[in-house]
């Protein structure tokens, strides 16, 4: 059955549904104000972080800095220290300490997490916020992402109807083995990269580097003046509508989910067996593989196991096929779970 779908022809009338999913993609957006807010919330917790330690600064990353943030989102914000042999933990709990201090609101400190974290509430701005130390990579992948967004407008526009329907159908829960909103922005590039003719470029293998950064020993290196590459997927004129039909539809029956790893970084897929992710090691399953750009032994699909991946396919075919036959896809499409 899968296979016969492979090659399901989009309904000729797609082309409609671009002005529904273009409103809500505006409806998304974060309004000018909430930037402010979050500047405002940045602002005064680097006051308190560089009166603690002169040493440190603190950087926006994920999606309040890698323009794929939809409205009321988290702040994610790291602490760089600029000695790399600190004590996080240590530094987290005086942290947490100040902050409480100073009247921040739900003040913990998870200091044993995969990524130690303070987690805060602003009363000022009513904003929730994840402090992390020295996740220099992320900031660094966050301006990937920023980058990529600027090239083709229908990546953020596709990207942000993903996400909308990743939580809205509750598998965007890293805990619950669905997938992060990292790993859903890589999906949307990758396909972008792959259509005919391509919409995105393969920023990481062009001849000329003009951005380079060594992190945790990881070579940071790829093409980032994307202000001149705003004509490339000029040539494709595919809508958004097809687009987000496409996009379901590759992970509902195209994808080669036995075989192959999708990788942003390279213009090709790469195979599981290249990777040596063929079988489960320790926890990680690689059950659907999306390589991390920078961070290449990293799987951002580890997190899923046998149950969410029925899950998450299943999901899947029923976007396509609400997509596909649905008068009036839109509701249908984001129902909650
Ligand atoms: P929302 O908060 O859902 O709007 O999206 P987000 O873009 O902030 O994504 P998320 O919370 O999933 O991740 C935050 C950032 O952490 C990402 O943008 C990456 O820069 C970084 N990151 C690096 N590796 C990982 C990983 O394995 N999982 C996740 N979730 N994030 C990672
Ligand atoms: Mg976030």
């Amino acid at each position: 059955e899968r296979i016969s779908r492979r090659h399901i022809k989009c309904r000729g009338d797609i082309d409609m549904l671009k002005v529904p999913l273009l409103a809500i993609y505006e409806s998304l957006i974060p309004p000018k104000e909430e930037k402010e807010k979050q500047m405002q919330l940045l602002t005064s917790l680097e006051k308190l972080v560089v009166n603690e330690w002169p040493c440190a600064r603190l950087c926006l990353f994920g999606s309040c800095a890698n323009s794929f943030g939809v409205s009321n989102s988290d702040l994610d914000v790291c602490l760089v220290h600029r000695d790399a042999d600190i004590d996080k933990a240590e530094i987290l709990l005086k942290l947490a300490d100040r902050l409480q201090s100073a009247n921040f609101q739900n003040v913990q400190a998870l200091t044993h997490a995969r990524v130690p974290i303070i987690k805060l509430k602003d009363p000022v701005t009513g904003i929730s916020c994840d402090i992390c130390i020295n996740n220099v990579l992320a900031v660094v992948n966050t301006k990937l992402l920023r980058d990529y967004a600027q090239i083709d407008v229908r990546l953020p526009q596709l990207a942000f109807i993903v996400k909308h329907w990743a939580k809205s159908r509750g598998v965007n829960e890293t805990y619950q083995g669905t997938l992060s909103s990292y790993a859903y922005v890589l999906m949307c590039i990758h396909f972008l990269q792959h259509r005919d003719p391509p919409i995105l470029p393969c920023l990481q293998e062009t001849k000329i580097v003009t951005y380079h950064e060594i992190v945790d020993n990881i070579e940071c290196a790829y093409f980032d003046q994307v202000e001149n590459l705003k004509s490339f997927g000029s040539n494709n004129n595919e809508s958004v509508a097809r687009l987000v039909w496409g996009f379901f539809h590759y992970w509902a029956y195209c994808h080669d989910y036995a075989n192959t790893v999708i990788s942003i970084r390279t213009k090709s897929t790469i195979s599981k067996r290249a990777k040596d992710w063929t079988r489960r090691i320790g926890k990680d399953r690689h059950l659907i593989c999306i390589e991390d750009p920078f961070e290449t032994s990293h799987d951002l699909g580890r997190v899923v196991d046998k149950y969410s991946i029925k899950v998450l396919r299943e999901e899947f075919e029923r976007a396509a096929i609400i997509l596909q036959t649905y008068p009036n896809p839109c509701e249908k499409l984001f129902e909650p779970f």
